[in-house]
């Protein structure tokens, strides 16, 4: 295994790896997630959901499953390095104080300084909603549709300190079509990432990944 990522424990339905959700908004993701460790046994545990946004939507399903959950905003103050330091040190803290064992990024939608990921190297994934390393950042759809290509998809992958770069795990192709919008597009790849984010979770949890 690359020296630098130190993957989750194995889980087990009586002791599953336990999760910290970190959210920005609707929260289609989470719920899909959750949906999944309710429905079998499950080597792995939503225990926390965080999200920066009071207003993010997928806070309801954190509520609604009965899930910890806690908004951490960005501070205020002049300095933007400070500031999103003073939050992510927030964000730790409550992670470590809820033995979190691995953070799980969905649809969170700020870019983690590598004092962040450093702390939580190869127990922090992503999902993207494209193929990586094609089309990384924040307009994947949009710039799918722009480049005319006629497959995109999802990728999960670990976060390292780049934007979008940390190894991939698991990937799967959803096809373009000659009408879509980005928001079809976007519907019809979250259908995918629904299904493919928790296994992978599975697979990640149950030492069946290595890197
Ligand atoms: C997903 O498409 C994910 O890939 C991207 O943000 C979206 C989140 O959607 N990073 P939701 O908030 O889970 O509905």
């Amino acid at each position: 295994m690359d020296a630098g990522f130190a993957l989750p424990r194995d889980g087990t339905e009586e002791d599953p790896v336990r999760l910290g959700v970190m959210i920005s908004g609707g929260g289609s993701g989470l719920a899909a997630l959750l949906r999944h460790q309710l429905k079998q046994p499950c080597c792995h545990q939503t225990v926390l959901v965080i999200s920066n946004r009071s207003d993010a939507g997928g806070l309801r399903h954190a509520k609604e499953n009965l899930v910890q959950h806690s908004v951490v905003p960005i501070p205020p103050g002049q300095d933007p390095e400070a500031r999103r330091l003073q939050h992510e040190r927030e964000v730790h803290q409550l992670l470590v104080a809820s033995n979190v064992e691995l953070v799980v990024l969905s649809g969170y939608m700020r870019i983690l300084s590598p004092w962040f990921v450093e702390r939580w190297k190869g127990r922090l994934v992503n999902i993207h909603p494209s193929l990586l390393p094609s089309f990384p950042g924040a307009h994947a759809h949009r710039d799918v549709l722009a480049a005319g290509v006629e497959i995109t998809g999802c990728t999960v992958h670990l976060v390292d300190e780049g934007v979008d770069t940390g190894p991939i795990l698991a990937q799967q192709s959803v096809e373009v079509t000659s009408d879509d919008t980005e928001d079809t597009l976007q519907e019809r790849v979250k259908q995918v990432e629904h299904e493919l984010y928790p296994k992978t979770l599975d697979l990640l949890c149950s030492g069946r990944i290595t890197l």
